[in-house]
This record gives structure tokens, C-alpha cells and sequence, in this order.
């Protein structure tokens, strides 16, 4: 952290700041830090713009968003847009099947004027995490002044080759809140007692303060924009939750499959049971109030396969069928299905997997550990799950009750699963326990330049949004704003006072 200053002590500093804004100027201008997340601290002139190496679909476009533009890319890697999809990224105006998580035509121009790192494999829409040649990057060390590891930390070896050979690597984590118990500088998980799990607009935020400190040009105005939106977003989609609490409509996220049986030799179809508090956008949609349901498993991140003839337990085996499809394993009435196993729901596949919610087409896909991160991303997730479940309607005969729970309360988000809710349970709609960081809508706008050159008393320069508190680039930027903003009027004042005495 370069220096933190109380906006309480500006007041009092009065006329001195005249003498010490500019050299605080010069001490915040060189060296703004950033700690990432795991504990390593970058130094860099958040004044100068910083060339980036980052993954294009999750880190890139959520970059761009904050206002990083082409001059600060200088190479990407891994998929454009999300797993699953059709994007094609050599062609973006023709649009995808998942148009609300993947880049827009302006933000794919934005990616195509990077080096790809990854040729290999950035249209395989299976999945594509890593760059092709760890030397190609080391060769790009003059053009690169950082590389932005966005993700789990799952990916070690390739990042720690390029950080031992002398780069610099900063790491936002998609999963867990900094804890220097929970993940090691290596990555590594410590304890997972230690680890708590992040919805969208944490890892937003990192992100948000990560572009200040590249020396991206953040257009607050633009900025606050997006955040109104994403917060009306929220606001209409919570109100949507509580209506399907009302319904009694049960949501599950989960990953479908096929798969020829060597025992039976027929295709089966089996559907995943993990625990969605680990994953951002359940994450978020269970603060904002989605009945999602919990899990049986939490062991090490297992997913737990349930096949046909177990999920419908009033069908004979190998003879699954709408006629026996009232009891379900889980109590669904819409799924929301991983964009990459999305497209294998087929008629065929309702043929073998009869579930009412899946014949009645209600469900729709999500980004499972996909897409960019940002207020512009939450904005149009929640619209398109706000507008798809609001006409959902409730198709099991499910009868269980709802479990008292803080979503966001640290019991329930510790990473061990010892504070998460057991098989099928979800947690009660509570107006007073949704994630309020969504609804805060930005109230101020970026800090005005001071008009009275007579006036000693700087204008109180409020915090634009909530941000982490831990971290310094986005109110130190505010810090600096100000701090220029007061030796402006300082010096004008000194001048203009000069003039009239002399
Ligand atoms: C972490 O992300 C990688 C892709 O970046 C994925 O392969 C892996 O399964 C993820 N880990 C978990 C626990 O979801
Ligand atoms: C990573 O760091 C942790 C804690 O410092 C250490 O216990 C572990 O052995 C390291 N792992 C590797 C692969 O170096
Ligand atoms: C439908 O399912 C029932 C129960 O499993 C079974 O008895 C029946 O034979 C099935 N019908 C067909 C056409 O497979
Ligand atoms: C953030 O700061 C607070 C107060 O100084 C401290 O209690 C907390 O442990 C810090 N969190 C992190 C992630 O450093």
C-alpha cells in the first residue's frame, strides 16, 4: 500500500496541503502497490500504462470492460468465448448461442489485436487454459510487463516458469477471498478452513482495482454506468427469487453426460451433484436469493454422477420413462446446466433423461469457472436468468422446506463444505440477508474539480462504491484525484495572491 491517508485529516491539513500535496503527488504517482491474491505485492507508476499477457475470455474482456484498450494488450491465450459455445472468434458479428456471456463484436476486436498464445487450441470449444509455449511468452518478457493469472489456481506450473524466469505474474483469484492460510504464493491450497468463496462482484472489484493500478484509463462515468445497471439487474432479479421461493420452484446448477454403459451396452444419460458455493455465478445468484439446491458431496471438490436409473427410483432399471418420472433424485424444477454440457440436452437426451423440467425446457446454461467478470457481466446474467426463470413454473411435487441460512455468512462460505446445506436443501428467501454489495448503486459521481480557488476547505471526496478494504489502487486513485485537485487550487491560490500582493 503506497500511503492511505483519512479524507478526515484533509480539513484539518487546510493551507498546509499547499505545501505537501505535491510531494505526496510525486510519492503516490511512482508506486502504487498491488497485493494479489496470494500475498505478493506489485510495484508499479499506476500513471504509466502497463502491457499485459492475459487469459482472453475470463481476463481480457473483463479488462476491457474497465476501460483497458488495445495500446495495454499484448498477448492473449485460451478461448474467446465461453466453453460449449459457437463463438466463433474469427468471425464475432455472426453472434453464438450464449450471446449474454460471450464477447460482443467490439470486444473481440479488442482481443484480435493481441499476439495468440495459445493457436493450438483457442477455437477447441472443449476448453483451452494455457498458453502453447512457455518460450514464446519469455520471449515476449520487453513487451510484457505483467501477466494477469485470472482463475482458481488451477494452472500453477506454467505461470511459476514464467515468474521464475523473472516476469512478473499477478494472480486474481476466482474462488477465494485472500487468506494467507488458505493459498499459498505457489498456489497451493493450506487449509481450506481458510478459504472462503467469492461471488461475482468480489472478484469485480480485484479487477476493477487491479486497472487502476495498470494504468488503465478508467472512465468513471462509463464505470458508474455499468455498476447502476448491474445493480438494477440485481435488484429485479432478487425480487424474481422471491417470487419463485413463493412458487416453491427449486433451482439446481449442475453438468449433464452420456455415456455408453460396457454393463447394460444401452446410452445412459447421469447428471452432476456438486456444491454450488464454490463457483462465482452461484455463487451470486444464491446471495441474491436463488432457491439453489446444496449438494450431497463437498469431499475435495468431487462430483458426484447420478445416473437415470437412479435419479427416477419409480422407474424399472434400463426402463426410464415419463410414465415413472414423478420422484427425481433431486427436486428440480429448472436446471441450470454448465455451457459445455448445454448442448448435449437434446430430444434424444429427454428421451433417456424424462425429468419434467428438462421436458418442460425449463432450464438454460451457465458459465461454469467461464467468461469475463465484471459489472457488465453481472448485468446481463442476471437479466437473462431473471427473464428465463421468471416464467418458470413449478413441476415437482417437492414438499421440503427451506433452511434458515446467511448465504454470505462465513460459516456457510468456507470452502470445507462444513457450513453448506446437505442434500436438496436450499436456503429461505431472507430480504434482510441478500448481498447487499449488489444493490449499493453508485451514489456519487467522479470527484469534481474544485471551483473556488478561495476556498482552503477541499471538497469531500466520497468513496465512488464499495470496494475491498484491504486494497489500495482504486482509493488511492480517488486519494491522488483529490490530493491534484486541492494542489490545484493551492497553487492557483498562491498565485493569485502573489500577483495581488506584489
Ligand atoms: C479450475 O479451472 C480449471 C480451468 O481453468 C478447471 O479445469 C478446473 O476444473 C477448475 N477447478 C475446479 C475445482 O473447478
Ligand atoms: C507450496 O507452498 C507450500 C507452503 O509454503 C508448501 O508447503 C508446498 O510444498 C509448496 N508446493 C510446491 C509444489 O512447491
Ligand atoms: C416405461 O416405464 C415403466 C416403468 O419403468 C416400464 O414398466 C415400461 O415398460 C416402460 N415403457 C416403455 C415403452 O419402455
Ligand atoms: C483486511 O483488513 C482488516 C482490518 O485491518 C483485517 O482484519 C483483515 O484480516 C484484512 N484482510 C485481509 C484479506 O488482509
Amino acid at each position: 500500500m503506497a500511503c492511505r491517508c483519512s479524507p478526515l485529516l484533509l480539513p484539518l491539513l487546510g493551507w498546509s496541503a499547499l505545501l505537501l500535496a505535491p510531494m505526496l503527488l510525486v510519492q503516490f504517482a511512482n508506486a502504487a502497490i498491488f497485493v494479489d491474491d496470494r500475498g505478493v505485492q506489485h510495484t508499479w507508476d499506476e500513471s504509466t500504462k502497463a502491457r499485459v499477457a492475459v487469459r482472453a475470455g475470463i481476463g481480457a474482456v473483463s479488462l476491457y470492460h474497465m476501460g483497458m484498450r488495445e495500446e495495454q494488450l499484448a498477448a492473449t491465450w485460451g478461448l474467446w468465448g465461453v466453453r460449449g459455445s459457437d463463438f466463433d472468434p474469427e468471425n464475432p458479428s455472426q453472434g453464438s448461442i450464449y450471446p449474454e456471456a460471450d464477447p460482443s463484436p467490439e470486444e473481440a476486436a479488442f482481443l484480435a489485436s493481441a499476439v495468440n498464445l495459445s493457436p493450438s487450441c483457442w477455437k477447441n470449444p472443449r476448453g483451452c487454459f494455457q498458453w502453447d509455449d512457455t518460450a514464446e511468452v519469455l520471449g515476449m518478457r520487453d513487451e510484457i510487463d505483467f501477466i494477469v493469472n485470472i482463475d482458481n489456481g488451477s494452472a500453477e506450473d506454467s505461470y511459476n516458469a514464467a515468474e521464475e524466469a523473472g516476469m512478473n505474474v499477478i494472480f486474481i483469484d476466482t474462488f477465494y477471498e485472500y487468506n494467507e492460510n488458505c493459498r499459498a504464493s505457489n498456489y497451493s491450497i493450506i487449509d481450506t478452513s481458510f478459504c472462503y468463496g467469492r461471488s461475482m462482484i468480489d472478484v469485480a472489484q480485484r479487477i476493477e482495482e487491479l486497472a487502476v493500478f495498470l494504468g488503465v484509463e478508467v472512465d468513471q462515468n462509463s464505470l458508474n454506468q455499468q455498476k447502476q445497471a448491474a445493480c438494477d439487474a440485481a435488484q429485479a432479479f432478487t425480487e424474481t427469487m422471491k417470487d419463485l421461493h413463493d412458487k416453491g420452484i427449486r433451482v439446481k446448477v449442475s453438468i449433464v453426460d452420456t455415456e455408453l454403459r460396457d454393463d447394460t451396452g444401452v446410452t445412459t444419460a447421469s447428471v452432476a451433484d456438486f456444491d454450488p458455493i464454490e463457483l462465482w455465478v452461484p455463487r451470486t445468484l444464491e446471495e441474491l436469493g436463488m432457491p439453489l439446491l446444496h449438494a450431497a458431496s463437498y469431499e475435495n471438490n468431487e462430483y458426484g454422477y447420478i445416473y437415470s436409473d437412479e435419479y427416477f427410483p419409480d422407474c424399472t432399471p434400463g426402463f426410464v420413462n415419463d410414465t415413472c418420472n414423478g420422484n427425481t433424485y433431486f427436486p428440480v424444477d429448472f436446471w441450470l446446466i454448465d455451457s459445455r454440457s448445454f448442448i448435449l440436452i437434446d430430444d434424444n437426451f429427454k428421451l433417456i433423461f424424462p425429468d419434467r423440467a428438462m421436458l418442460a425446457g425449463q432450464y438454460w446454461s451457465y458459465p461454469r469457472n467461464d467468461g469475463s467478470i465484471s459489472y457488465v457481466m453481472i448485468e446481463s446474467l442476471l437479466n437473462e436468468y431473471r427473464t428465463r426463470l421468471g416464467s418458470a413454473v413449478k413441476l415437482q411435487d417437492s414438499t421440503g422446506t427451506c433452511t434458515p441460512a446467511d448465504p454470505k455468512a462465513t460459516a456457510h462460505l468456507v470452502a470445507d463444505g462444513t457450513g453448506g446445506l446437505g442434500l436438496n436443501e436450499f436456503i429461505c428467501y431472507d430480504e434482510a440477508a441478500i448481498q447487499q454489495e449488489y444493490l449499493q448503486c453508485p451514489t456519487v459521481a467522479p470527484v469534481p474539480p474544485v471551483s473556488t480557488p478561495t476556498s482552503p476547505t477541499p471538497p469531500t471526496a466520497n468513496p465512488p462504491v464499495p470496494t475491498s478494504p484491504n486494497t489500495s489502487a482504486s482509493s488511492d486513485a480517488i486519494m491522488v484525484s483529490t490530493i491534484t485537485s486541492i494542489a490545484a487550487a493551492a497553487v492557483t491560490a498562491f498565485l493569485m495572491f502573489c500577483s495581488t500582493s506584489g
